[in-house]
């Protein structure tokens, strides 16, 4: 067919992931090894042993994308795989892997920027957005505001001064001694609390309107569990989780419109493991509803580490003549 088919590799952290995209919006596979049982174990990534997994899965990943999809390696167009940002033995894993494919069947290969992707994600399954947008960037390691203006031509606008959103959630998600990956576990215990029990504060950049900063919220939420450690209070951690995650969805919104709104943007969208938070997706509802703003954003699943959205992003830059070479290296942090 005259489909271009993009086979894609991920390995920047702890999900090994390979997938199949059809003219870069058509999921033919996505597959992800999830290695989360593995490190929970230690309460966080633990780089080494991501790495020796990566590479003890990657070639049934991408075997499993293929099959799925029911493709060969000859019959794909080109290989596409994250070169940075992302943990540097993580990321060797897929780009050897991508090198390797691309060398033996002689396929062009296209080294992809992992936050690029999470904000492709949202072109799998809205067929109608076409840049310009702007995007809200919620990830482990990033809070980017991305003015997208083309595809492949993206301009940060915004970013976090300390802490990264999804940083906040796994921080305090330890501290009220919930374990590895905080933020789905924080989402799950604050369905049961009262997100208006403990007034949080909402983290203010003075210089900035586009600028976020979460260690303020993050030490307030830890001075409040020491304060009634010492006055021998029982913590209700529901409420804490609640309380907090009210805190982070409401200055992410409010940011994420008010800039919107700033730079004239009718369209905005959300990407990165955090947008994959239901009270997060809610609030961006609502207030984009107020505002006459489109709001986008990917289902859980392609929210979270995968390969698909690095696929999408691929395909993009491979129709605009992006090539790497077979030096391609990995570039842990990698910008856009
Ligand atoms: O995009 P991602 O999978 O990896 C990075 O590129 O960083 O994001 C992972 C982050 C983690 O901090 C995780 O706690 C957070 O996304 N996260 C969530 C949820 N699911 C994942 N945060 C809040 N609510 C969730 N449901
Ligand atoms: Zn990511």
């Amino acid at each position: 067919s005259d489909k271009i088919k993009i086979l894609a590799i991920e390995s920047s952290c702890d999900e090994t992931a390979a997938a199949v995209v059809e003219d870069g919006r058509c999921v033919k596979s996505n597959i992800i090894s999830s290695q989360i049982e593995l490190h929970k174990l230690y309460g966080g990534v633990v780089p080494e042993i991501a790495s020796r997994k990566h590479v003890e899965k990657v070639n049934f990943v991408v075997r499993e994308a293929l099959k799925e999809a029911g493709e060969t390696l000859d019959s794909i167009d080109a290989i596409a795989v994250t070169y940075g940002p992302g943990l540097v033995g993580a990321l060797l894993v897929g780009v050897a892997e991508a090198k390797a494919l691309a060398f033996a069947k002689k396929k062009p290969l296209v080294g992809v920027h992992h936050i690029e992707g999470h904000i492709c994600a949202n072109y799998i399954e809205h067929p109608d957005l076409e840049p310009p947008f702007l995007c809200l960037v919620v990830s482990g390691g990033h809070t980017h505001l991305v003015d997208v203006k083309d595809y492949g031509k993206y301009e940060i606008i915004g970013c976090t001064r300390d802490d990264a959103a999804g940083e906040a959630f796994d921080k305090v998600a330890r501290a009220i001694g919930l374990g590895y990956p905080g933020g789905p576990k924080i989402e799950a215990l604050a369905k049961e609390g009262d997100k208006n029990a403990i007034s949080f504060p909402r983290a203010k950049v003075n210089d900035s309107k586009m600028d976020f900063s979460f260690s303020g919220l993050k030490s307030s939420v830890l001075n409040y569990l020491n304060k009634c450690e010492m006055k021998g209070e029982e913590v209700n951690r529901a409420d804490v989780a609640a309380s907090f995650q009210e805190a982070v969805v409401d200055v992410l919104s409010s940011h994420g419109v008010e800039a919107a709104k700033e730079l004239g943007y009718k369209k905005l969208a959300i990407a990165g493991g955090v947008a994959s938070n239901g009270a997060f997706r809610a609030k961006m509802i609502e207030r984009c509803k107020e505002a006459g703003i489109e709001f986008y954003h990917p289902s859980p699943i392609f929210c979270t580490d995968n390969a698909a959205m690095i696929g999408v992003c691929g395909y993009y830059d491979y129709i605009n003549g992006v090539r790497s070479g077979l030096d391609l290296n990995a570039v842990p942090g990698l910008k856009i």
